[in-house]
């Protein structure tokens, strides 16, 4: 057995305790090294997710075999998870080389599409030990080659969402309450309300995508309103692309990736301590 966990304890004790798991974006060797060492220090468990224009950049293998590494070498809770997957190939080809935590986000397919896809996904995720994350309603933004118009949001209905978790079995419920993936051209709205509906019929615990841009006691609201895990990406690059340009900029002779790396390491360090003491995290192994 692998060292990677699925995320079903993980987010049912985030759920009791009124926590969430922070789920952060990685891309290569670096990103995972930095959230997971930054993650160990604050004693948190963390999620780290990945993409499939990740998976095509770093090879899914080597993103697996690097989680897994990170997950031997630190004795607090890890999970690998497939973010915003849209096939059922390409999450099978990661169950099968040890993944234990999946999203198949079918959102952008009619209902009944999103519900067929995600039963599959998690009939054949049960049987490789793996929890999966499903959406319902559609979020604003870009994540990948995903791009929704802020026409076409749709924000998740509680009723539709009790019937999608029990058709499905989903372990784990992204929602659409008004936060996009990247910034915010102003301050978002969110749907506090639609929220504790949801929580209030659906007994799943609930995922924050989006959070990038959010005030922190917006986030923290949501947490407190059933949310036990929240995902943050476009936040951690930034700092880790800064570092790197900042420092590149004041040594534009320098060639060695072990110098030019470590700032854009450490400011991204930075963020993933924010962004944990924001989840209220740190403390929890
Ligand atoms: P942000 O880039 O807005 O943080 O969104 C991250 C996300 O939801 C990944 O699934």
């Amino acid at each position: 057995m692998g060292f990677l966990r699925n995320t079903k304890e993980m987010l049912l004790h985030a759920q009791r305790e009124g926590y969430a798991v922070p789920a952060f974006n990685i891309h290569n060797l670096e990103t995972i090294k930095t959230v997971v060492e930054t993650a160990n220090e604050l004693r948190s468990p963390v999620i780290l997710a990945a993409t499939p224009g990740t998976m095509d950049f770093a090879g899914r293998a080597y993103i697996q075999a690097i989680a897994e590494t990170a997950a031997k070498l630190h004795d607090i809770p890890i999970a690998l998870h497939l973010d915003h997957h849209t096939t059922y190939e390409s999450i099978f080809e990661s169950l099968q080389l040890g993944t234990k935590s999946v999203m198949i986000d079918a959102s952008h397919k009619p209902f009944e599409e999103n519900v067929a896809l995600t039963k599959k996904v998690v009939e054949i995720a049960h049987e490789y030990g793996a929890t999966v994350e499903a959406e319902l309603g559609k979020l604003v933004g870009q994540e990948d080659d995903l791009t929704v118009d802020e026409k076409d949001a749709i924000y998740t209905d509680p009723d539709l969402a009790v019937e999608f978790v029990e058709r499905t079995g989903v372990d784990s419920l992204a929602v659409a309450i008004g936060t996009a993936h990247g910034l915010y051209k102003s301050e978002p709205k969110l749907d506090f309300e639609r929220l504790a509906k949801i929580r209030s019929l659906v007994h799943v615990p609930l995922v924050l995508h989006g959070a990038s841009g959010v005030p922190v006691k917006d986030v923290q609201k949501c947490i407190e309103l059933g949310c036990a895990k929240v995902n943050i990406s476009t936040e951690l690059k930034i700092p880790f692309s800064n570092g790197l340009r900042d420092y590149l900029l004041v040594h534009p002779e320098e060639t060695d990736p072990r110098k030019y790396m470590k700032p854009a390491k450490e400011a991204m360090r930075e963020m993933v301590i924010e962004k944990i003491i924001m989840c209220k995290s740190n403390g929890r192994v």
